[in-house]
């Protein structure tokens, strides 16, 4: 197996998922905890070395254990990684200039040209040179002794660097983001060099975890809230088929669902699965507690805080339930880190990991936290979930709420749900879904004036977003034709009181974010 040691880049799970792409086995941990004695433990084949938000120029910044370097074992190391393998090894990195002018940061697409062959760069190189994405403010200054440059950018000399003999590959850029389309290739060259045979599966990933949670749980119960989306469902199969019915699903109606939604999800797993599940109204307690709130995080803090207690309230019925199931994936993960005292930056508290109190008397089961969403989607065809549903949109925990920015009115949510449903019927009869990562109407908090039939109206305006997507983490806006937008926006202002004139948003992530909050 292979370690990736992690310095707290945003990208680092990533790296992960290439390389479960390339079907080999690897764990990432974070530097505290790799110890020489963790070491030994876990005897990697390979070391991959992330990339991380500090500078190996001050004192105190994060370093792997020396012992990395003297096992005998490939190791790469990505930006970050790169320079603490320069510094620890005998080269010298400096501190760069991040604004001014004159510095030599680099954040961004680059494009790197080869200066000799290696077998990491098999594939390199065709066309002459390969598009790669920095994102630094250090660069290497002087290579460690037994190393030499294999690529070269205008920015950064040592693009790629490598000592052939050790196995020891060292590159400035990120190789694991889609914005450096030959990085597959170059991870793909690493772990075959590594002596990986790729013999690792979804399937393998299914009874690993299935292992993982029966030693976890062992025979006590464990409680799994399930809000209809893919990732709570593939928990609550997959948990199911773990410890069968030591595990009990409550469906949290926070009255912040899309029309229909509470009614079809409880009736789609009444009818196909044998999982015991509660249907918990509980409506007037969550939409009570917003009311009056307008800022982001206060609303998303409020909702993490009721879902915990109300699954506390279910938990107390059953007895014996020490566990908390949840689906988190790992893009709510690392965009709450900081939460859990990690090196990155808080962007939004995601409700499944931010409203988490310190106190909590359930402990946490998230066997999907290492996955990505089209992961979650390939595990939940190795369990054989339905295929319409395994292809349904990603809906937020806090639902509608982070969908109409500021107050939360049930007028305003009601007019939501009804031009959110013309918009995806809209979507399907247009035979567009499946092109779509994520589709759906937010509710702005302003009115403007219009005129309908002769009389004057002063109504909501609504925003229609659509966006593709493989990750979650960057998304773009989707082109819909200009027949579909006009047919659509006149649906909605006809079938919906309330709205009388309609957006569609065509910013990417970044620099937006998907939901309006
Ligand atoms: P953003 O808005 O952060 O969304 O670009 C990225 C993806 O995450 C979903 N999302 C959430 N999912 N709890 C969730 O379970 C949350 O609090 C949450 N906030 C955003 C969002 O729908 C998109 O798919």
């Amino acid at each position: 197996r292979l370690l990736i040691i992690d310095f707290g880049s945003q990208v680092t799970q990533l790296i992960a998922r290439r390389l479960r792409e390339l079907n080999v086995y690897c764990e990432i941990h974070p530097f505290q905890t790799v110890t020489d004695a963790f070491l030994d433990d876990f005897a990697p084949k390979a070391v991959i070395l992330s990339g991380g938000p500090a500078s190996v120029v001050h004192d105190g910044s994060p370093r792997p254990p020396a012992s990395v370097f003297t096992r005998g074992v490939p190791v790469l190391g990505i930006c970050y990684g790169q320079q603490v393998m320069m510094q620890m090894l005998g080269g010298r990195v400096e501190g760069g200039k991040i604004s001014g002018g004159g510095g030599t940061a680099e954040f961004g697409r680059a494009y790197v040209m080869p200066t000799s062959q290696t077998p990491l760069l098999d594939g390199w190189f065709d066309t002459g040179r390969e598009q790669v994405w920095m994102s630094h403010g250090d660069h290497v200054a002087e290579l460690a002794p037994g190393f030499e440059v294999y690529g070269t950018s205008p920015n950064a000399p040592f693009a790629i660097t490598a000592d052939p003999s050790r196995n020891f590959f060292a590159v400035q850029f990120h190789p694991e983001v889609h914005h450096t389309p030959k990085g597959a290739k170059l991870y793909e060259n690493f772990v075959r060099l590594a002596g990986f045979t790729g013999d690792w599966t979804m399937g393998a990933y299914r009874e690993e975890a299935i292992r993982k949670i029966r030693e976890t749980v062992g025979d006590k119960k464990v409680i799994c809230g399930l809000s209809g989306g893919v990732d709570s469902s593939v928990a609550a199969v997959l948990i199911h088929e773990a410890i069968g019915d030591q595990l009990t699903c409550v469906f949290v109606d926070h009255g912040l669902l899309r029309l229909n939604e509470a009614d079809e999800v409880v009736k789609m797993f009444r009818d196909n699965y044998n999982i015991p599940l509660i249907h918990a109204d509980e409506s007037e307690l969550f939409l009570g507690e917003l009311d009056g709130q307008s800022d982001p995080e206060t609303k998303r803090k409020i909702i993490g805080r009721l879902f915990i207690d109300v699954f506390q309230k279910y938990a107390n019925q059953i007895e014996g339930a020490e566990f908390l199931a949840q689906g988190t994936l790992y893009p709510d993960v690392i965009e709450s880190v900081s939460f859990s005292g990690g090196p990155s930056v808080t962007i939004k508290s995601h409700h499944n990991v931010g409203g988490l109190p310190e106190k909590m008397g359930l402990k946490l089961v998230e066997p999907l936290r290492e996955l990505f969403k089209d992961e979650v989607r390939a595990l939940g065809r190795e369990l054989g979930l339905p295929a319409s549903f395994i292809g349904r949109h990603p809906f937020p925990g806090p639902g509608l709420a982070i969908r109409c920015p500021g107050e939360i009115t049930r007028e305003k949510l009601e007019i939501l749900r009804r031009a959110d449903a013309v918009y995806i019927d809209q979507i399907r009869k247009h035979g567009l879904y499946d092109e779509i990562w994520q589709a759906f109407a937010a509710i702005l908090p302003v009115r403007t004036v219009g005129v309908m039939g002769d009389g004057r109206t002063y109504d909501y305006a609504c925003a229609l977003r659509a966006v593709t997507s493989v990750d979650g983490m960057t998304a773009d806006y989707y082109p819909f034709d200009h027949d579909f937008i006009g047919e659509t926006v006149t649906r909605i202002i006809n079938e919906v009181p309330g709205i009388n004139r309609v957006f569609y948003d065509v910013t990417s992530k970044p620099p937006g974010t998907i939901e309006m909050e």
